[in-house]
């Protein structure tokens, strides 16, 4: 297969101009993620608290968990980011793909040193959405359960919808069905809702002395039926394993609960990460011929100026090998055929706006992956659909469409990264989160919102004037209507806002998105390979 020959100048003053721009973004980046792990307002007596019990913190139970020297993928750890009063950072709950004894499980893990490990609306939409990611890529889910249940401030916002806390339920009963191990390991309260993740579960260890299960805790037992009871009593280890038999195993301490759980991971029958059943194309990896690193001078620090997003493409994939196909049609998205960590996909990049030509070789090559079963790789930096009469004569809307329908409809597994602006339609036809790609991650220099905030400011201040018909309108409120809106799409089309959210699995390093990217095909590759769908290609 052809390489890429890189046309970037790494000595060039531009190119370092760009480094440097980046660089102070990934230092935005590390320093949030670290307030992430250990900020937050009361923080640090909670964080003290949690110590002094001889409790172990979050990642670190995770990390004792897992099998040693392998990986961990954390999932938007930035959830909750600028929310709640900045008093519940991750959302208060840590999600991610780890592997034990060769297999990879989804965690879903508690934080107690943030608002006792209750369930934020954030934290139980990051949970249903780790349930989510471990059914469309079959993966058991490991539960280290230490939460204080519903976050009852915003219980209307938790407890009744779909998908909200009884979602999480729904989702645990199907996956065990499907057999998909739920495993528990009880490391602090369970109280009320909370008390159904470990009874829900295949397998239960409890931790003497912090575990507690109870549907109702010593203060509802004692406003009900006016008991005065202690929690251990109520619903301890002892009670659970011995008399109760709501969990399987007792353990002594956290570190011997870990093990019996990697015990337990012994038998669960699942597929390894090595099992791959062969239906994506597969060969030994190699690396790209160009450093990762450089990925930081070619994102232009000025994004007035574009940049080619087949630079980033010789910077992921394996020996910068790619097979562009019709590369020399509809060239404002970039398309064809490379691999990643070994795994064949197809790669869908843009360059800036998508015109109707683009729109329809998109869709074409779409189909053709879709057609040869081969998973698909989404790089978005578009504006949007191309707007304007010759390209509505064009039938921009159609062509659109097509490409739209084509993403829709795709049934080989789909991942998406915002490498730059997703705007409009545009995050549509790229596979956004509406499309279901099996993950989505972003660059903190992405931008995502319907429109960017320029075009925003021109478009919504006209409607107001418009709306003031008549009315006298000074420059300085015409500045300061401009300056709302500009100000508004700056903030929601900002990353953080994004990742905040959850409308993505986590902002990354460009540097580390070719480990993640293989890592997610390896577990779409251990897979039986998917239903397909009609496989027919239109050349539209
Ligand atoms: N909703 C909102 N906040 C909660 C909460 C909940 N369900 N559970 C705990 N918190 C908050 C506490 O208010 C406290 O907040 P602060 O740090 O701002 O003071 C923080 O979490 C820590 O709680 P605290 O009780 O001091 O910690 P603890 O380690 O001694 O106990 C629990 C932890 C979870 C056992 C205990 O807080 C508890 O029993 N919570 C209520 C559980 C419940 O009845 N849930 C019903 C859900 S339907």
């Amino acid at each position: 297969m052809r390489s890429i020959v890189s046309k970037i100048d790494t000595g060039s003053a531009d190119f370092a101009a760009n480094v440097a721009a980046y660089r102070s973004l990934i230092h935005t980046l590390n320093e949030r993620m670290q307030f992430a792990i250990d900020g937050g307002k009361g923080r640090e007596r909670s964080i003290q608290r949690h110590l002094g019990r001889g409790k172990e913190m979050v990642r670190d139970r995770i990390d004792l968990v897992i099998d040693v020297d392998t990986p961990f993928l954390e999932l938007s750890t930035l959830s909750g980011f600028g929310q709640y009063d900045d008093a519940a950072p991750g959302g208060g709950i840590v999600t991610g793909i780890g592997v034990v004894q060769g297999v990879p499980y989804v965690f879903i893990a508690n934080d107690a040193t943030v608002k006792g490990g209750s369930l934020t609306p954030i934290a139980i939409k990051k949970h249903v959405r780790a349930q989510q990611i471990a059914d469309e890529n079959d993966l058991g889910v490991i539960y280290l359960v230490d939460s204080g249940g519903a976050f009852l401030p915003l219980q209307d916002e938790i407890f009744p919808d779909k998908d909200h806390f009884g979602g999480s339920f729904y989702r645990q009963a199907r996956l065990s069905a499907r057999g998909l191990p739920q495993l528990s390991v009880v490391l602090g309260g369970c109280t009320a809702g909370g008390a159904y993740v470990p009874a829900l579960s295949d397998e239960v260890i409890m931790v003497e002395g912090i575990g507690r299960i109870f549907l109702g805790g010593p203060p509802i037992v004692k406003a009900a039926l006016g008991e005065v009871i202690d929690p251990d009593d109520l619903g301890g280890a002892e009670l659970h394993t011995h008399v109760s038999g709501v969990s399987d195993y007792m353990a002594s301490n956290e570190r011997e609960a870990y093990g019996r759980l990697r015990e337990i991971c012994e038998t669960t029958n699942q597929r390894k990460v090595e099992d791959r059943q062969g239906w994506i194309d597969w060969t030994e990896p190699k690396p790209p011929a160009y450093p990762a690193e450089e990925i930081y001078g070619i994102i232009s620090a000025d994004d007035r100026i574009p940049w080619d997003s087949t630079e980033v493409i010789a910077r992921l994939v394996d020996g910068s090998e790619f097979a562009a196909f019709k590369p020399e049609w509809g060239t404002s998205i970039v398309t064809g055929f490379a691999r990643v960590w070994g795994h064949r996909v197809g790669v869908i990049a843009n360059n800036g706006i998508i015109f109707p030509e683009s729109a329809l070789k998109a869709a074409h090559f779409i189909e053709l992956c879709e057609q040869r079963r081969i998973p698909l790789l989404f790089l978005q930096n578009t504006t949007g659909y191309m707007v304007g009469r010759d390209s509505e004569a064009a039938g921009i809307a159609k062509h659109g469409a097509k490409m739209v329908a084509a993403v829709a409809n795709a049934t080989v597994p789909k991942y998406t990264v915002l490498i730059g602006g997703s705007y409009g339609a545009g995050n549509y036809g790229m596979c956004g989160r509406g499309f279901e790609p099996r993950f989505l991650f972003a660059w903190p220099n992405s931008r995502i919102a319907t429109m960017a905030p320029n075009t925003a400011e021109t478009v919504l201040s006209d409607i107001r004037l418009a709306g003031l018909k008549g009315a006298e309108t000074t420059e300085e409120e015409i500045a300061a209507i401009k300056a709302e809106i500009r100000g508004q799409f700056e903030t929601q089309s900002d990353p953080y806002h994004a990742t905040s959210r959850l409308w993505d699995d986590g902002l990354i390093d460009p540097v580390h998105t070719r480990d993640a990217l293989g890592l997610c095909l390896s577990l779409a590759a251990r897979q039986d390979a998917p239903a397909p769908g009609p496989g027919i290609v239109y050349r539209m």
